[in-house]
């Protein structure tokens, strides 16, 4: 009874530790003063507020959009927090071109890369299937091709800058998710292949960090017009996410997921599919 009495307590203090060394902060702000970045999709939602959290930073940054007049306003912000350098460049991701020559741009006005962050995402309804391939296919280059390319361009300026790729993901690029059938298959596909590449890298010894987030759902206006009436879900803020996001790319983190409680959801994804299932499902309201 006393040696198990003792186990017991060796036990508790053995995870006490393993949840403290989880959780430490390793983060030092200073890493980021002076870096070069490019951000995609920064003209709203997340991706403008991770521009702003590169820009307190002290970061040199490159944003890009569709959105020229709006990109400006953002671009100016960033001036005004703190940014080193701000430039933009207005690019359309389902143009096939586009995605490397904003990389091009970057490592040019910048002399080099240290940070790629990938955000972007091309508009698609929030709504069942409707056999709609040809929209899947357009998404395809929007939210998965585009950031094979940006990687493609950018890997030897990474390499030479023993640099970071952050690819912003979602829980539904781990966990198949009603209404968005197309965009699940673009997260997915962005898991399996940035998965592979974080492999393959370490394998080869390049000192390359890929960064893969799994975020729930966040309160930018995009997510939030889209799931009204649909879900009782709880959002969670932009600015955190931006921040949570920064610090995991900058702390050479493997996976990371923002809420939390998403890595439990990704646990749960093989031990129990009809609890899952059922979980899911009734995160909705539908009406058949
Ligand atoms: N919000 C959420 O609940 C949530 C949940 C999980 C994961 N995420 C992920 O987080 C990331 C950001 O999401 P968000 O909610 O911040 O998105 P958002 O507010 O809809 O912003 C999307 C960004 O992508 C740009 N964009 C759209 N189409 C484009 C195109 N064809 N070419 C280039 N840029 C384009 C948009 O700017 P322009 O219109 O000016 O081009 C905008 O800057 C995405 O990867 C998303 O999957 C979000
Ligand atoms: C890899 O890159 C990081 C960040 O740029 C740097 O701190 C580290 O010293 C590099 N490691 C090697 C082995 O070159």
């Amino acid at each position: 009874m006393q040696m198990f009495g003792k186990l017991l307590v060796v036990i508790t203090g053995l995870s006490a530790a393993l949840v403290a060394l989880m959780w430490r902060d390793t983060f030092e702000p200073e890493s980021l003063r002076g870096v070069r970045v490019l951000v995609t999709g920064a003209s709203t939602g997340i991706g403008e507020q991770m521009a702003y959290v590169y820009a307190r930073f002290g970061a040199q940054i490159v944003i890009t959009a569709r959105r020229e007049a709006v990109l400006k306003q953002v671009a100016e912000k960033c001036q005004e927090l703190g940014a080193q350098k701000v430039l933009y460049i207005p690019a359309d991701m389902a143009v096939p071109t586009d995605p490397e020559r904003v990389v091009r741009f970057a490592a040019e006005e910048l002399g080099g890369l240290d940070y790629l962050v990938l955000n972007h995402i091309g508009p698609s309804p929030f709504a069942m299937w409707d056999g709609d391939a040809d929209h899947t296919r357009w998404l395809m280059q929007v939210n998965f091709l585009s950031y094979i390319q940006m990687t493609s361009s950018a890997m030897p300026v990474l390499k030479k800058s023993g640099g970071a790729i952050i690819a912003v993901s979602s829980i539904a690029g781990k966990l198949c998710t009603p209404f968005v059938a197309p965009y699940t298959a673009t997260k997915f596909a962005l898991n399996g292949f940035f998965g592979s590449v974080q492999q393959e890298l370490a394998m080869q010894r390049a000192n390359v960090s890929v960064t893969i987030c799994m975020l729930g759902l966040i309160d930018t206006k995009s997510a939030m017009d889209k799931v009204k009436g649909y879900t009782t879900m709880p959002a969670y803020p932009a600015t955190d996410a931006a921040l949570e996001i920064i610090k995991a790319g900058a702390t050479r983190q493997k996976e990371f997921f923002y809420p939390w409680f998403g890595h439990l959801l990704c646990l749960a994804r093989d031990l129990f599919p009809s609890a899952r299932d059922w979980f899911i499902q009734n995160s909705y309201t539908y009406e058949p």
